[in-house]
């Protein structure tokens, strides 16, 4: 697999300083909760620090390209398509690189999650809500509740990134609300 300084140097080669700084604090909180949660740490730091590396395409780049790499394109998607995709898209983007397979599911459902993640899954979920730069309302419940328990956390972080969109007017992930539903209550 790719080291954490080759995936350090790819992310700041393709995205802006930002951008960059986000996705190395993402993966150096993915890391930290891998150690707590027991999922490798490797792979959380290269799922964290390679999740946005297709966050700052255009639509129209986001939309040709999950063509071209034979992503589901639905209604849903393409009204939102950057939001959506830039996840789904990463992962495909990435998969030349050696780079396991469940990394990139990590990348792939970072931004609306789905039902049956795997540790990793969470860890990589959890960090991007909630590494140290976020400011919304209610992230210090996320984060205190990752230290204690972990799908308490997904629970808490899809809960307010549903009202988030909804908020937003735009469309939700049906897949966001699976999650939901599976998770939610979890202490
Ligand atoms: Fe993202
Ligand atoms: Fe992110």
């Amino acid at each position: 697999m790719i080291d954490r300084a080759q995936a350090e140097a790819l992310i700041r080669a393709s995205v802006s300083p930002v951008l960059a700084e986000h996705c190395l604090r993402v993966a150096a909180l993915a890391v930290s909760l891998a150690r707590r949660w027991g999922a490798d740490e490797e792979a959380a730091f290269i799922a964290g620090a390679l999740h946005d590396y297709c966050r700052q395409r255009d639509a129209k780049e986001v939309l040709e390209a999950s063509r071209k790499h034979r992503i589901d394109v639905g209604e849903i998607e393409r009204r939102s398509p950057v939001q959506l995709l830039h996840g789904p898209l990463a992962a495909r983007e990435l998969a030349h690189l050696d780079v396991d397979a469940a990394v990139l599911h990590a990348i792939a459902v970072h931004t609306v999650g789905c039902v049956g993640m795997s540790v990793l899954d969470k860890c990589m979920y959890v960090a991007d809500a909630c590494e140290p730069a976020r400011s919304f309302e209610g992230v210090d419940d996320i984060r205190a509740r990752a230290a204690k328990a972990l799908d308490s956390a997904v629970a808490l972080a899809v809960a307010r990134s549903i009202v988030h969109v909804v908020g937003r007017g735009r469309p939700l992930a049906p897949v966001s609300v699976a999650l939901y539903n599976e998770v939610h209550g979890a202490k």
